[in-house]
């Protein structure tokens, strides 16, 4: 038995947790840059690569072709740009028009110098509520319109809101949320910025009540998938849009 393990106290073992997962956000923080850094020094401009965009997980780039080619998306919406991997992926898969925002102005620069050229982007230095907000007031809500939301890397997590914006003003969208808790796969890595703030169903359960949402899990397991192996949920409305996403292998009716 570990007696010193019961010997300290369960708001000290709480404290250390806590400033693990702080050190865990800011050693992912640290990789980013040095990701962005590497990128612009090896390849200034975006090229394509399996190991490019999506994480570089085979299984989702299949999940969002298959979205792509079976759902009436007319437009790509996308929260947390980063160095525009994802961005570019999806615009030049997908032909549809992409619209992406970024908080840090830093990464917005290097976005737009590596996605210059690459036709229909739209990158957007802002907040992704704001953003989204923005984007309620013009044509696109009468779009079916496919959202990324992967603007998470900051205690300040924009998702739940970002979720109920979305909800509230379209009719037809559906939305991948990045680095998600697939429930019953642990091998699937996923975003826990502690005090309650992980990336899991609790987090958007209410909106999934209140919006009469679908929910779906990747259909592969973690083991077979590639790259960061990051999990995921898709959500559409229920009728129509979510019919259809039952019907594609790659997903599963997320619990
Ligand atoms: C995980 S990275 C995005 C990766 C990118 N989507 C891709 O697939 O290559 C998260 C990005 O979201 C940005 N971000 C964090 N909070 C944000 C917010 N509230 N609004 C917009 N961007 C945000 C971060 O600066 C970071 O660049």
């Amino acid at each position: 038995m570990n007696i010193a393990r019961h010997l300290i106290p369960g708001p000290v073992k709480q404290r250390y947790l806590d400033i693990k997962k702080r050190l865990d956000r800011l050693e992912l923080t640290v990789r980013g840059l040095e990701t962005a850094l590497d990128a612009m020094l090896v390849n200034p401009k975006y090229v394509p690569g399996d190991d490019i965009g999506f994480n570089g997980q085979r299984h989702r780039k299949k999940i969002f072709g298959d979205i792509i080619a079976n759902l009436p998306v007319e437009a790509i919406v996308e929260t947390g740009t980063w160095i525009g991997n994802t961005t570019a992926y999806m615009a030049q898969t997908s032909e549809k028009p992409v619209c992406s925002c970024e908080l840090n102005a830093r990464f917005h620069a290097i976005a737009k110098l590596r996605l210059a050229g690459i036709e229909r982007v739209q990158l957007e230095l802002n907040d992704s509520r704001s953003f989204l907000q923005k984007l309620t007031t013009g044509g696109l809500v009468e779009k079916c319109v496919f959202f990324y939301l992967d603007a998470h890397w900051y205690d300040d997590l924009p998702l739940a809101k970002e979720v109920d914006l979305i909800a509230a003003h379209w009719k037809r969208f559906i939305v991948m949320i990045d680095d998600f808790k697939v429930s019953d796969d642990p091998g699937y890595e996923f975003d826990d910025y502690g005090n309650g703030k992980t990336l899991a169903l609790p987090l958007i359960n209410e909106a999934i009540a209140a919006h009469q949402l679908a929910a779906f899990f990747p259909a592969a397991a973690a083991r077979d998938e590639t790259g960061a192996r990051r999990g995921c949920v898709v959500l559409a409305s229920r009728g129509e849009l979510a019919g259809k996403l039952s019907q594609l292998t790659s997903l599963r009716p997320a619990k």
